[in-house]
């Protein structure tokens, strides 16, 4: 039994498939599968294993292999899933967060010396491709509470070269959008929100993705949902461009139209001021069979995730030393990626390194991931000096060497999360006392 016909290869029922040119899996390929999901080991493991490969040799008798292994009906499914939840039409599955971020980006036809502004808080991604490729990365301070970018900030950074503001939905938490969105449209810039902790989350009634002209979310394996350990959802509200997606995603291939003694025709994909040529971001179906089944799941472990929080809360809330995670509330619904803890140094008697390292010896992870990005030696070696920067980005400098830390909040049992804030309070009065 052959696979069915490709798009690209759309020659119809033949004798000889065209899926002659390719492998597919076999029952070992497959048990391997299997033995990395599921792992195990002792006597009743094997036992299952065994069984279990039996009942493969089985199907595989009875059974017809996919038709497809990448960018079919899986991954359309996964984008339908996607729309539905988001309610957007333009959910478009790359590889990952960052591949989505590259669409945006050369859809504004950024070039060297285009200004860029990201917050001084977030991950190594938000910039790579503007860093890549000598745009100029402006770092907006953020904000003291949610550690997001400081819309007021923001305005003060933005000059004649701005081409982009990338607001990042830190932990989920959705950054302040009305003020970025007034700040681009007044003065013709692109919005690209990084969504990679953010699938999920609300700013007034919107979900957080559908507000800035592209947005990008992360399914790696540590994010709230995977689709088996990388992956990532783009989008756009830029009108027309939607239409622009699929092709953006794999090489510019256009199999509606055909050139001379050719299978498909490919072309340039349109920019805001010239076209750009697309390159690889595909997916496979395995991935997109993982995505749909983890988005259907979404809302029980944002659910689950924001119990987890408010328990905490309930717990380390009137220890004036310490400021919780903000839960939200109307306008705003956070994902509840991290936990964000912030202490108050004047009160605590000594300021968050002494704390993180306190926690850590009592067994507590807590996670230094998100820090000033101007601080890496990358910017540094593309040109850039951190010690005039950081003095541009006094709010960023305090919280992260002084006030705050990111706990993991997920899958905890009660008693978890109680050693979890036991050991912070512990901590606290241990810091108070000097010890
Ligand atoms: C804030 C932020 N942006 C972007 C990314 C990149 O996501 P991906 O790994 O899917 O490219 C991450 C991933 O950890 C992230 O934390």
């Amino acid at each position: 039994m052959g696979r069915t016909t490709d798009f690209r290869y759309n020659t119809g029922a033949t004798k000889v498939p065209w899926a002659a040119v390719g492998e597919n899996y076999n029952v070992n390929d497959l048990m391997e599968i299997v033995k990395f999901l599921m792992q195990g080991e002792g006597p009743e493991y094997e036992e299952a294993i065994k069984n279990v490969k039996a009942q493969i040799e089985k199907l595989d008798a009875v059974s017809t292999p996919p038709g497809k292994l990448s960018l079919a009906y899986q991954v359309e499914k996964a984008e339908t899933a996607s729309n539905e939840y988001l309610g957007t039409d333009s959910s478009t599955f790359v590889t990952n967060a960052t591949a989505g971020f590259e669409i945006a980006y050369k859809y504004a036809n950024l070039k060297p010396g285009d200004e860029v502004i990201v917050p001084a808080i977030t991950f190594v991604a938000t910039m790579a491709y503007p860093l890549s490729i000598g745009a100029k990365l402006v770092f907006a301070d953020v904000d003291p509470v949610t550690i997001n970018m400081d819309p007021k900030d923001v305005a003060k950074k933005i000059t004649p070269k701005t081409k982009m503001i990338v607001p990042v939905h830190i932990g989920g938490y959705p950054v302040d959008m009305d003020p970025i969105m007034e700040l681009a449209r007044k003065n013709n810039i692109l919005v690209l929100e990084d969504a990679a902790h953010a699938f999920g989350a609300m700013y007034k009634g919107k979900k957080i993705g559908t507000i800035g002209d592209f947005a990008a979310f992360s399914f790696h394996e540590v994010k709230n949902i995977t689709s088996f350990g990388e992956g990532g959802i783009a989008t756009t509200t830029v009108p027309g461009f939607k239409d622009h997606m699929k092709r953006a995603r794999f090489v510019g291939m256009d199999s509606e139209h055909k050139i001379k003694d050719w299978l498909y025709d490919v072309a340039a994909i349109p920019g805001k001021e010239e076209p750009f040529v697309a390159v690889n971001y595909s997916t496979t179906e395995i991935q997109g069979l993982g995505l749909s089944l983890q988005i259907a799941r979404n809302e029980q472990i944002i659910e689950e995730r924001r119990n987890a929080a408010a328990y905490l809360n309930s717990r380390l809330a009137g220890n004036p030393a310490l400021v919780c995670q903000d839960l939200g509330n109307d306008d705003i619904k956070p994902t509840f990626h991290l936990y964000l803890l912030q202490i108050v140094p004047e009160i605590a008697g000594g300021d968050v390194q002494v704390f993180k390292k306190k926690l850590q010896d009592k067994g507590v992870t807590n996670i230094p991931h998100f820090g000033p990005l101007y601080r890496f030696r990358v910017t540094e070696q593309m040109g850039y000096n951190a010690d005039e920067i950081a003095k541009t980005c006094p709010v960023c400098e305090e919280v992260f060497y002084k006030r705050f830390t990111h706990l993991p909040l997920y899958g905890l049992t009660k008693e978890q999360l109680d050693y979890m804030a036991d050991a912070i309070l512990e901590t606290i009065e241990e810091m108070q006392a000097g010890k």
